[in-house]
């Protein structure tokens, strides 16, 4: 039997999730339906009850839904509790649902195996302190960097995450406690603004919405250390204005496609039980981008 999946969000229309989770099937031979679904801003729980009641086996769930899908969960994984927000919901065999967060593992994802950026010992910089970074921080304090300095314009928003993150996992005992931040057991936190910054760094990662708006976080040139990776979140046929900033002062850059592709694997993964392989369908996905 064909088991149906949506991604639902408001607006929706521009949504590559239906094209790359069927790219994922044709792939791996399983049978899905996947299709997008607008849904009224006061309208996710209604949905996602009618929805699964329908037989539907798993939702993506984007802006601005996150929240909505956090609290219709049943259960939630360990990342999708820390990140406070919910991209992936999946029927499980007692009639439950399981909410997940897939978008910090397809960040992870991206960076070490697509574009093979070491994160273990790394100095990383995380610039801003929404929902996109409070997704990410899980998965990459996970891969054990060195340091993530989170970096705000408002810099208590980058404190409050700070502290609650210093309390999560301490397997290792790993790090120094830094002056502003905590000492996490994977290795140290710390919170900043855009103005001071701990030295220089190995990985900055741009978590901030200021590239959707074409914007530029105020970033002094100094953060930019030898053999600097620089990343930005968003996508699009051109670089961000981030990206073309970090390449002029000599940073490999690379935007947030891969991430997309891999948060829809690991969604993927998640409902059927077998990781696609994502650098095929990126590969398509860039073609077409850069073609328009
Ligand atoms: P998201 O879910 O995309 O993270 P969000 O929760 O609204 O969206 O967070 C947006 C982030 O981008 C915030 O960290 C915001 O900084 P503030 O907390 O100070 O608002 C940051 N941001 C947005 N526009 C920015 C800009 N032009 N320069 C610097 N930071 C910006």
């Amino acid at each position: 039997m064909t088991d149906h999946y949506a991604v639902v969000g408001n607006p929706i229309a521009h949504s590559l999730s239906p094209r790359i989770h069927r790219a994922f099937a044709a792939q791996t031979g399983e049978d899905i339906r996947y299709e997008k679904q607008l849904v009224e801003k006061d309208g996710f729980a209604e949905f996602a009850r009618n929805f699964f009641a329908a037989g539907g086996r798993g939702l993506n769930v984007t802006v601005p839904f996150k929240l909505d899908a956090c609290e219709f969960a049943d259960r939630l994984t360990e990342r999708a509790r820390a990140a406070g927000a919910v991209n992936t919901l999946a029927k499980q065999d007692d009639g439950s649902v399981l909410g997940d967060n897939t978008d910090g593992a397809g960040l992870v994802m991206d960076i070490l195996h697509n574009l093979r950026w070491p994160i273990r010992d790394k100095k990383m910089l995380l610039v801003g302190a929404g929902g996109a970074a409070r997704g990410a921080l899980l998965p990459l304090l996970g891969e054990e960097p060195a340091l993530v300095h989170i970096a705000n314009r408002t810099v208590q928003k980058a404190e409050q995450l700070v502290a609650e993150f210093a309390g999560h996992g301490s397997q290792n005992g790993r790090g120094a406690q830094n002056s502003r931040g905590a000492q996490n057991g994977y290795g140290a936190l710390s919170a900043g603004g855009l103005e001071v910054f701990p030295g220089s760094f190995d990985l900055v990662i741009n978590a901030s919405s200021a590239s959707l708006g074409g914007e530029l976080p105020p970033l002094p040139p100094e953060i930019i250390g030898p053999g600097c990776k620089a990343y930005d979140m968003v996508y699009g046929a051109e670089p961000t204005p981030f990206m073309r900033w970090a390449r002029d002062r000599g940073a490999e850059v690379a935007d947030g496609l891969g991430m997309l592709v891999g948060q829809a694997a690991e969604s993927f993964a998640l409902w059927r039980g077998v990781m696609p392989q994502v650098a095929p369908v990126l590969a398509q996905l860039r073609a077409e981008l850069q073609e328009k």
